[in-house]
């Protein structure tokens, strides 16, 4: 059961960036406009670039504007305004800790308070170590709580590192290690759907599913990010977290209770069922490339390598793709893919789960066609769907097929954007959709192997033109003949 949120003061380190522009603070309005924001709440904005509280307003206006359900109420707005607050910080020296800590002391704030790292994550472990020496992060007199975002280190041991120097500080019950993707209603739908319908769980297993493909594709390059991005790659950035807590979540066994450690508990069994990529195999398991120019929905791009502030050579990828295999009862034999890319043909989320064939023909000597195999699809965006693909006869007096698919959308029912869910779960004390520390280690356990062989590899990667699904050497990854990237969830464009 929740706990309803305590009053709070929300802090966001980073509040002149451009996640907490495009998206904290939006959901924060959106929360304050729904009532569901405790009634104290103050929200401090840090930052470094802009002067005053009206300043950082007016920074955030065209976002806002273009961003709030139903338009910015004005009325609405001012009274959110009357809950920001601007301090200038260059967040260095011990003093300037210091000034925090007293600015924070004043009457107005609560004693309760969530520091939000909307940061680089280069920063995560000297901003922690700062806030401790200055005793910010002491809870004796009220909560105190930290969000960090993805990527939580950069490999196995630089997790390791990051988390050994968080519990100098911290215990694991103050740290909340965001993944966007599970505030998403789709990837909470994933649980709904396994654990609420009985007719599925008999199918949900190696005797019936052929594969599984969990794939992310955006139209959108690197933008202004590419001094993380160039650091990060596309397997770091989305494979490792947010595919990843996908396949957890279409992997793994039904939880003792949907409370968070039950949860977390299994999705960290099922991380760590899944088989350890060999090193010399690391090319028949992951695949690389990056983008070169070409068309977007009909506009000319740039190439990866010329967007700015990328290094010439760079090797980054934009593209990854991993196949993986769990190695439990459940799945033995049954291949995950994964699949990520930027600038593809299209922005399209889902996990799309691929049924054996029949086990007979038994038309065969009709004019049938050789049937198509059962795919379930759980579209995650843009289209926010689950749909069951079934075999059919066509009307007529021939034996011919064709398929249909049966679709539960509920794309009219979503409205909120997953950081909404998510921030209001920190000041309720709900770790449920964070990542335990445990879980993120055995994440980066899965791709450090891969992340070894392509660093090793700097030389050399493969391209795909901007606009298409990426390239076709990627299919190497594949099993079987029969199997293939799964781009629409249209029946007939696949
Ligand atoms: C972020 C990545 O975590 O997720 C971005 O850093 C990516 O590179 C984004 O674009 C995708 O999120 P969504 O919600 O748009 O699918």
């Amino acid at each position: 059961m929740k706990k309803p949120a305590e009053n709070c003061t929300f802090v966001i380190f980073g509040a002149t960036g451009n996640l907490a522009k495009t998206k904290l603070i939006i959901a924060l309005y959106h929360l304050y406009v729904d009532k569901l924001l405790p009634k104290g709440i103050h929200i401090v904005g840090l930052g470094r670039s802009i002067e005053d509280k009206d300043a950082w307003i007016a920074s955030l206006m065209e976002e806002l504007k273009a961003r709030a359900r139903g338009g910015l109420n004005a009325s609405l707005f001012k009274s959110f305004c009357d809950k920001l607050h601007y301090f200038k910080t260059y967040m260095k020296t011990p003093e300037d800790y210091q000034n925090l800590k007293q600015y924070l002391e004043q009457k107005t704030f609560s004693k309760n308070i969530a520091f939000y790292f909307s940061l680089p994550p280069s920063l995560y472990a000297p901003v922690t170590g700062s806030l401790g020496d200055v005793g910010l992060l002491k809870e004796d007199t009220g909560w105190r709580r930290v969000v960090v975002e993805k990527p939580f280190g950069s490999d196995l041991e630089s997790s390791r590192d990051l988390q050994r120097y968080f519990e100098r500080y911290m215990d694991e019950s103050q740290i909340y290690r965001i993944d966007h993707y599970l505030g998403k209603e789709t990837v909470q739908n994933v649980q709904v759907f396994r654990f609420a319908n009985l007719l599925l769980e008999p199918l949900w297993n190696r005797n019936y599913i052929d594969h599984v493909q969990i794939s992310h594709s955006e139209t959108i390059g690197i933008g202004s990010r590419s001094g993380y991005y160039d650091r990060t790659g596309a397997l770091r950035d989305m494979i490792q977290s947010h595919l990843l807590q996908l396949l957890s979540l279409v992997a793994m066994e039904p939880p003792v209770s949907m409370q968070a450690e039950d949860l977390r508990n299994e999705k960290v069994k099922l991380l760590r069922s899944i088989s350890p990529i060999p090193k010399g195999a690391v090319s028949s398991h992951a695949f690389r490339a990056q983008y070169t120019n070409g068309l977007v929905n009909d506009k000319e791009v740039k190439s990866y390598l010329e967007e700015e502030g990328i290094p010439e050579e760079s090797a980054c990828e934009t593209y990854a793709a991993l196949k993986l295999h769990v190695n439990n009862w459940r799945w033995r034999g049954v291949p995950f893919y994964l699949r990520t890319g930027k600038r593809m043909a299209e922005k399209r989320s889902m996990v799309a789960i691929c049924f054996r064939q029949t086990p007979k023909q038994f038309f065969r000597t009709s004019q049938l066609q050789q049937f198509e195999p059962n795919w379930l699809l759980i579209g995650i965006q843009p289209d926010e769907t689950l749909r069951m693909e079934l075999t059919v006869k066509k009307p007529g007096l021939d034996m011919k097929t064709k398929v249909i698919s049966m679709d539960a959308c509920f794309s009219d029912e979503m409205s909120k954007d997953a950081y909404e869910g998510l921030l209001l779960d920190v000041m309720e004390g709900d770790h449920t959709l964070f990542l335990r520390s445990d879980e993120v280690e055995e994440s980066w356990k899965i791709v450090d192997p891969v992340l070894r062989s392509w660093g090793s590899q700097r030389d050399y990667i493969q391209t795909y033109p901007a606009g298409s699904w990426g390239p076709d050497e990627s299919l190497r990854l594949f099993e079987k003949e029969s199997q293939k990237w799964r781009c629409s969830l249209e029946p007939d464009k696949k």
